[in-house]
């Protein structure tokens, strides 16, 4: 071991449990990719004031979470805690929202860091896969986006997630409720701290977690009774095209989520087997965001769902993914000529799409073929001297154990109908 380890709340991803993640992070793209989403790349930090106008000045993520630095030329940045300000942001700055052709449909995934308390399933350093739809005002939009992580997680095989889905109205009716809310949060026994939030983001304070303010919030006005008619009408709508879709949610009024740009749509996927970091995804729309960050108007939705916590889900349902074998076959020479002309067949095979591994480091034939063995590999080609001079290999089915010569010329092609 050398002297250092990885950093507190953040921890390696090693073969093989690095293919799952790998196979949970192209699972949960998929449906984007058929649903016409772009794929979007921006950089691992950004100006800290983007996150601060974007996310919310008042949020955990702004106030206590991001990891800020000064750079030598002076710059403040900080590393993303989230993807949606950053691709709304490369969005506006590529003038994307001006082609003509709304919405701007894009798709990203990556690593965000969050300065949190680490336990299982909350880190400093996680993963998610996440998509936005900028610039359309649309139920099936929000609908559509809700779909597709349905689909992306039953297309691992998750069974036991839920869907939480609120209303967050918009600019029109959210004010007048945020003001009632406020006046009946007033009149509760609070610790300072939550009073201060009463005053700035009320809000959130239904969000709280803890028991002695879950009792109190017994009769706390709900946004769903303060809904204008055209957030009543928009939500509606999307509870039907969910429902037409065969997508089960639950109407959770309380649910207004830890970011602060959401209006109307805001949605969250709960998996019952994680305990308390039980949110292995979430979203909304968030209509008022492009304008917050100096853009023009551009009603938006999009969700991000967290690869880490999607890995434990898969974990706690006890699945295992079906992932093909890195290797299919592996090369064992026996000698030194051998060796060299056995090392052309593996570039041979390797060219030809056949996933080939070789035994490197001159072992002898037993620790070869312990370490073909270990590959998972279904073949092993094995050649020495003679072989070569008959200008033929040994091809072993390792399952069955079956040897065959197969003339050199034809390895690849016997292999691959082999391997099917
Ligand atoms: P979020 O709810 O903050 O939303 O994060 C989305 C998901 O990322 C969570 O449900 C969780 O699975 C995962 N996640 C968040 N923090 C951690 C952590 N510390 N450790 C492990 N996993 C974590 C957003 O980030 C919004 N940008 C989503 C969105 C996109 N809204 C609109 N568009």
């Amino acid at each position: 071991m050398s002297t250092f380890k990885a950093p507190r709340g953040t921890y390696d991803l090693i073969p093989p449990v690095s293919a799952t993640f790998l196979a949970v992070r192209e699972a949960l793209a998929a449906p984007l990719k058929r649903a016409g989403y772009g794929y979007m790349e921006t950089p691992g930090f950004e100006n800290v004031e983007l996150f601060a106008r974007g996310v919310g000045e008042s949020t955990d993520i702004v106030t206590k979470e991001m990891y800020t630095l000064t750079t030598k030329g002076g710059d403040q940045l900080a590393l993303r805690p989230e993807g949606t300000a950053s691709v709304l942001r490369a969005a506006l700055e590529a003038n994307l929202h001006k082609g003509g052709n709304l919405p701007v449909k894009l798709w990203y995934s990556g690593s965000y860091y969050r300065y949190e308390r680490p336990q299982k399933g909350r880190y400093r350093h996680f993963s998610q896969v996440g998509a936005e739809a900028i610039g359309a005002e649309d139920p099936a939009l929000d609908a559509e986006l809700i779909i597709l992580a349905v689909d992306a997680y039953r297309s691992l095989g998750l069974r036991n997630f839920r869907l939480l889905l609120n209303s967050l109205g918009d600019k029109e009716c959210r004010p007048a409720y945020r003001a009632a809310l406020q006046e009946f949060l007033r009149g509760l026994d609070l610790d300072e701290d939550t009073r201060r939030r009463v005053e700035i983001n009320p809000l959130r304070v239904l969000d709280d977690k803890r028991e002695a303010v879950q009792q109190q919030l017994t009769g706390a006005p709900l946004l769903r009774d303060h809904l204008c008619e055209a957030c009543k009408a928009y939500h509606e709508q999307v509870r039907e095209l969910l429902t037409a879709a065969g997508v089960a949610y639950q109407d959770d009024p309380k649910l207004v989520r830890g970011l602060d740009y959401y209006t109307r749509t805001t949605f969250e996927f709960v998996h019952d087997g994680l305990g308390s970091q039980s949110a292995v995804g979430g979203g909304g729309r968030y209509d008022g965001l492009s304008e917050m960050i100096g853009g023009p108007e551009l009603p938006s939705v999009g969700w991000a769902l967290g690869v880490d916590r999607t890995v434990l889900a898969l974990e706690a349902e006890g699945i295992e993914l079906e992932l093909p074998a890195p290797t299919s076959v592996y090369a064992v020479p026996l000698g030194e000529e051998a060796r060299r002309a056995l090392f052309g067949v593996v570039t041979e095979l390797r060219r030809a799409g056949i996933a080939t591994d070789f035994a490197f480091g001159g072992r002898g034939l037993k620790g070869a073929m312990k370490g073909a063995n270990r590959s998972g590999a279904r073949f092993a080609v094995i050649a020495g001297e003679r072989d070569l001079a008959e200008g033929v290999i040994q091809l072993k089915d390792l399952e069955s154990g079956e040897q065959t010569p197969v003339p050199l010329a034809s390895v690849a092609e016997e292999l691959r109908d082999r391997l099917g």
